[in-house]
């Protein structure tokens, strides 16, 4: 349960905010007149930045008070979050707030048609900064990891049941970690004396340990790069993007807009690759966004952001 005052903050920063909330609002304006109720779908709502700027543009534009923002996240303390920052834009119809995932989201859409939609994947500060969610080694917590407090394996419970190879491709393939290997061997073998890491200060520790003596103290911790794979095994996120390119890209109007901003190149490459098809798709821009130097001064995490638009052709 989150206290009262953590539930009405974010310690979210929203990245690309202008670029990405003008062109959504940009395409609403573009919309005819008589066009149908529609939605533009914020499905990583997080700490409401982008749905935030998004409304406050939406409420100059003429005509646009018969569409609504509606915003989805997996992640209950997000929604609890959400529901406190967007009581007046809920009230008044001009919202709507959906606990799931992107594999979920189509059902709260219904017939209407999406003008817009907004996916920007990975966590957010207010998970990666929790004390006890267990993303981040800052803090000792229990190894959990889900976004979605409610479903699937803790990162726990996968780590007792995971196969040596399986454990190493996860970090490989995620976290491009090379000591990948000896990392899944030693906590397999730790597994197998009864000793596995239960909180996120022992999996950071049995991670450095198998770091040459010389890295285990430069640079970024030596766990960084697990943590980051394992998380997104845990979250399938990757499995999550997929199903949102295959089943909410073609449910997205012609004239919708798509904006994707994410972290990961394997993530990008999955967008890069749906926006190739130019006979589905037209790009306003070949090459995706990034954050400015000033932006990433003010906010780091905004360093590996890419942002990707797109204008959908034909529904
Ligand atoms: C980077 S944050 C979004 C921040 C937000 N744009 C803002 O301005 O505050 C990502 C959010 O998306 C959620 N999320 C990630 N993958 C998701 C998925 N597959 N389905 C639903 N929510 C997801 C996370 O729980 C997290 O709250």
């Amino acid at each position: 349960m989150l206290s009262e005052k953590e539930a009405e903050t974010t310690r979210h920063i929203p990245i690309l905010l202008e670029p990405i909330t003008d062109f959504l609002a940009d395409g609403i304006r573009a919309l005819p007149a008589d066009s149908k109720p529609g939605v533009i779908l914020d499905c990583t709502l997080g700490g409401g930045g982008h749905s935030a700027r998004l409304l406050e543009k939406l409420s100059l534009i003429a005509g646009a008070e018969k569409h609504r923002v509606l915003g989805v996240d997996r992640d209950l303390d997000a929604i609890s979050r959400n529901q406190a920052r967007f009581r007046d834009s809920v009230a008044t119809g001009k919202m709507e707030i959906h606990h799931g995932a992107f594999s979920e989201s189509m059902k709260f859409i219904g017939s209407r048609p999406i003008y817009g939609l907004l996916a920007d994947l990975g966590v957010s500060s207010d998970q990666i900064d929790s004390e006890s969610r267990g993303f981040s080694f800052r803090f000792n917590a229990p190894l959990d990891m889900r976004m979605n407090q409610t479903k699937g394996v803790s990162l726990l419970e996968w780590l007792e049941n995971v196969s040596e190879t399986e454990l190493a491709e996860v970090i490989w393939k995620y976290g491009e970690e090379r000591f990948s290997r000896k990392i899944a061997r030693r906590i397999v073998d730790l597994r197998g004396r009864g000793q596995i890491p239960k909180d996120t200060h022992s999996l950071a520790g049995a991670i450095r340990s198998v770091f040459p003596p010389s890295m285990r103290h430069q640079g970024i911790h030596p766990a960084t790069r697990t943590f980051q794979a394992l998380r997104i095994e845990i979250n399938e996120e990757l499995k999550e993007l997929e199903t949102l390119i295959r089943e909410g890209f073609p449910r997205t109007a012609t004239g919708g807009r798509i904006a994707i901003l994410s972290f990961h190149s394997l993530e990008d490459r999955l967008v890069k690759e749906e926006f190739r098809n130019r006979d589905l798709y037209e790009l306003p821009f070949k090459k995706p966004l990034q954050a400015d130097e000033s932006e990433v001064t003010l906010n780091p995490r905004s360093r590996s952001a890419k942002l990707r638009l797109a204008i959908r052709k034909v529904s």
